[in-house]
């Protein structure tokens, strides 16, 4: 389960919501805990998360290891400040920092490269399922984005399949939806590394999880866990997606 908190949050809000957080899931060993804060609070949550099960990631990382990229923040950095994971290719980088595939591709191969783990973000936007070409986007993203990488490297990868239509829009894929969704992703990774490496990838659902919504999204034996945004920005409501 992985919180997205995008632009939210100084290092003392993130202090405050650990404190609240840490208890609610101190018996949460059923699942891996991700939070990924803004950059500027990385090094608070690492420090707030010392002697839990909490990891902590980042929301973007750079594919270069240092240089002349201003505004970029690269992985050894990240890694440095003792997080270990990282949101790659996120929707909103995609609609509007210019990401492509490609550059997602770059930056999920820049994250293994310096030991943190990638959330790779795939997902349709609206008018594309409208049209009915969500299989084929999916596929596309796949294709262009996770199949560049090398078998060992894949094996490190999870997967968030999101939605466009249904981050922070209140609109939840049904269940039935992003499973088929889930479905095709798989296939995709069956079809490039294999049977045991397509049953072993983790993939995330994100798009509007709450805590009332999560237990059916769990329910689809295809729905590997969830990337949240708005709702892990809650304690309370984080720890009851946790624990759903
Ligand atoms: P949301 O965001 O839960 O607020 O819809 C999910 C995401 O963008 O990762």
């Amino acid at each position: 389960m992985a919180g997205n908190w995008k632009m939210f949050k100084t290092p003392a809000e993130t202090i405050a919501f650990f404190e609240k957080f840490r208890p609610l899931v101190a018996n949460s060993e059923h699942c891996e805990i991700v939070i990924c804060p803004p950059f500027t609070n990385l090094a608070a949550a690492v420090d707030a998360a010392k002697g839990t099960h909490i990891r902590v990631g980042a929301q973007n990382i750079a594919w270069a290891k240092e240089g002349a990229f201003t505004g970029e923040i690269s992985g050894p950095m990240i890694a440095a400040v003792g997080a270990t994971y990282t949101i790659v290719g996120h929707s909103e980088r995609r609609q509007y920092f210019g990401e492509t595939d490609e550059t997602v591709l770059k930056r999920t191969q820049a994250a293994l490269e310096f030991g943190l783990t990638p959330i790779v973000c795939v997902g349709e936007r609206l008018e594309e399922r409208e049209s009915g070409n969500t299989e084929a986007v999916l596929i596309g993203q796949c294709q262009k984005g996770i199949a560049g990488l090398t078998e060992q490297q894949f094996a490190k990868i999870v997967i968030a399949y999101e939605p466009v239509w249904a981050i922070g829009t209140g609109k939840t894929a049904t269940p039935e939806i992003a499973a088929d969704a889930h479905r095709t992703i798989r296939a995709q990774v069956r079809a490039k590394f294999g049977k045991e490496a397509g049953d072993a990838v983790r993939i995330l659902y994100g798009g509007s999880v709450k805590p009332d919504n999560v237990k059916s999204l769990m329910a689809q034996p295809e729905i590997d866990g969830s990337l949240v945004g708005g709702a892990s920005l809650d304690a309370v409501s984080f720890a009851g997606i946790v624990n759903f």
